[in-house]
């Protein structure tokens, strides 16, 4: 049974998130990839289910995040939609499918909405992209920007330390989330940045800010779920807290059930007909 106690069931929205922010009320969003899982997520209370284009890495084995395609994602989204009744459900565009022009973008961000019915999508990237932001909010399409570390970007930053250390760069930042805010995002993640940069970009919008690794004086907090369940192991950045250890539940079951199959003890007699 989770700890935390939904009292307000009905469908979360872009609205009441940024309503949320107002009363002080912290957001707590996780990543899903498939129907089970984000069953699971969704009864405990999770406030908004991100289908994440890290599904490239923790699902498919994949180094990055680039090699996920538009169809792949769809396929997760659709899953993941299936299991959920109250969080909302935000989709990652995956690298390639909004950076070209913005009426490509438009095309594949309604793609998405019309076969995963997810509720929103996300895109990484500020000014730059800002062109197809525009154009698919203009769609009627909520999005959450995606600010920092932006893994879709990982080859042309060489390297997944944090970002924004510099003057320069935490400028363009600050930019960049006004920017984000101005078109109509209804939220912003930030990863991997100094924590004061984040507090003063949460303070300074009145949009949600979500961090990963992006300290506590923001809005809400999100995590990549096998990464908190412990399922991915050798994964262990500074910002990761782990609320369980599936990797060594897991292994310890399957050793059981390989064990009690090898002695002949599976199945027993009530387990067959
Ligand atoms: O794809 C993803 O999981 C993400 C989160 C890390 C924010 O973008």
């Amino acid at each position: 049974m989770s700890k935390y106690i939904v009292e307000d069931t009905r469908k979360v929205t872009t609205h009441r998130l940024i309503e949320m922010k107002r009363k002080g009320e912290k957001l707590a969003m996780l990543t899903a990839y498939d129907y089970t899982m984000a069953s699971i997520i969704d009864a405990a209370g999770i406030d908004i289910i991100l289908v994440g284009d890290s599904a490239s890495n923790v699902m498919a084995g994949n180094i990055t995040t680039l090699p996920i395609t538009l169809d792949q994602m769809i396929y997760h989204a659709k899953s993941v939609v299936r299991g959920v009744k109250r969080a909302l459900v935000v989709a990652d565009m995956p690298f390639g499918t909004y950076q070209v022009n913005a009426d490509e973008a438009v095309k594949n961000a309604i793609r998405i909405m019309k076969e995963t019915h997810a509720d929103a999508l996300k895109l990484e990237g500020g000014e730059e992209i800002l062109p197809s932001i525009r154009k698919i909010l203009d769609a009627g399409i909520p999005i959450m920007g995606h600010l920092g570390l932006t893994p879709q970007s990982i080859n042309k930053f060489g390297t997944y330390g944090v970002r924004a250390k510099d003057e320069a760069e935490a400028a363009k930042l600050c930019h960049d989330a006004q920017l984000l805010q101005e078109a109509g995002c209804f939220a912003i993640v930030l990863e991997k940045i100094p924590a004061q940069l984040a507090t003063k970009v949460a303070e300074s919008l009145e949009i949600p800010v979500i961090g990963i690794g992006a300290g506590s004086g923001v809005d809400g907090q999100v995590l990549v779920c096998t990464d908190m369940l412990g399922m991915t192991a050798d994964f262990t950045p500074r910002f990761l807290r782990r609320y369980a250890d599936l990797n060594t539940v897991i292994s310890s079951a399957v050793g059981n059930y390989i064990s009690d199959v090898k002695s002949k003890d599976f199945p027993n007699e009530k387990e067959q007909y």
